[in-house]
């Protein structure tokens, strides 16, 4: 196995307020975690895909991912997302060093050549994520008011699946950890030892599900019909 990519699917989804976690929610008939996982089958460069859902969801997700054949196994999350991702990291195959993909399960409609793309680029560079640019005018507030603007030619919007050589990832995770830091994604903990890591370009279609409004867009997006089906 080259390539191994981790779904984090272990939220509870608070901002979306439903009753099930949001990676289980349906749209147009299929789970966000069907639907994240069936782009990573449809990958070329993806040989397995490790699902990591709340512990009461472990059943229910074996499953619903029971139609995707690169599926090695789901795993118990934990309370924060560095915490399932953590989790993710312990299931790949001992004394294994390939690419590991981490991706956030409420981005659904992922294009798989977005998966490959990463791919590509992290195996070249060791670290690599997908990024869009900043379209709005981006200010510095402080105490309730705007005190500057920031250029946003020098800022990029993450998104995932983000790619790294396994031991990289593992030692930055492992030196985060460490530092007690709170992290929103897994480049960061990899800029934190001074490395950089090559962008790739992002997706509009990769957008993360996060409120109700995104609900409704990932409703229409569902019936643009995504070229993998
Ligand atoms: N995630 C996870 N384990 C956690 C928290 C988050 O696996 N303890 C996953 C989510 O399932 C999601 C991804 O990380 O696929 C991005 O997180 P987010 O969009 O914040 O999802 P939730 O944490 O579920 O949502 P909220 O923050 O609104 O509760
Ligand atoms: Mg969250």
């Amino acid at each position: 196995m080259e390539t191994l990519a981790i779904l984090v699917a272990a939220g509870r989804g608070e901002r979306l307020g439903a009753a099930r976690p949001k990676a289980f929610l349906e749209v147009a008939g299929q789970a966000l975690l069907l639907r994240a996982a069936r782009a990573f089958d449809a990958a070329a460069l993806v040989d397995g895909i490790v699902a990591v859902v709340p512990e009461d969801e472990v059943e229910n997700a074996r499953v619903l991912l029971g139609p995707i054949g690169k599926l090695r196994g789901v795993v118990p999350g934990g309370a924060r997302r560095q915490d399932s991702v953590l989790e993710g990291l312990k299931a790949a195959p001992d004394a294994w060093d390939g690419t590991v993909l981490v991706h956030d399960a409420a981005r659904p409609f992922v294009p798989p050549e977005l998966v490959d793309a990463v791919v590509v680029a992290a195996r070249e560079h060791g670290a690599a994520l997908p990024v869009l640019p900043v379209v709005d005018t981006i200010k510095r507030v402080q105490g309730g008011r705007a005190v500057a603007t920031v250029d946003r030619a020098e800022l990029a919007a993450a998104q995932t699946p983000q790619g790294f050589r396994f031991s990289l990832l593992v030692r930055a995770y492992e030196q985060a950890f460490r530092d007690r830091v709170s992290l929103t994604d897994e480049s960061m903990a990899v800029e934190r030892l001074g490395r950089d890591v090559a962008i790739v370009p992002g997706s509009p279609d990769n957008r993360k599900i996060t409120t109700q409004g995104d609900l409704a867009w990932a409703e229409a997006a569902a019936r643009r019909e995504p070229p993998w089906r």
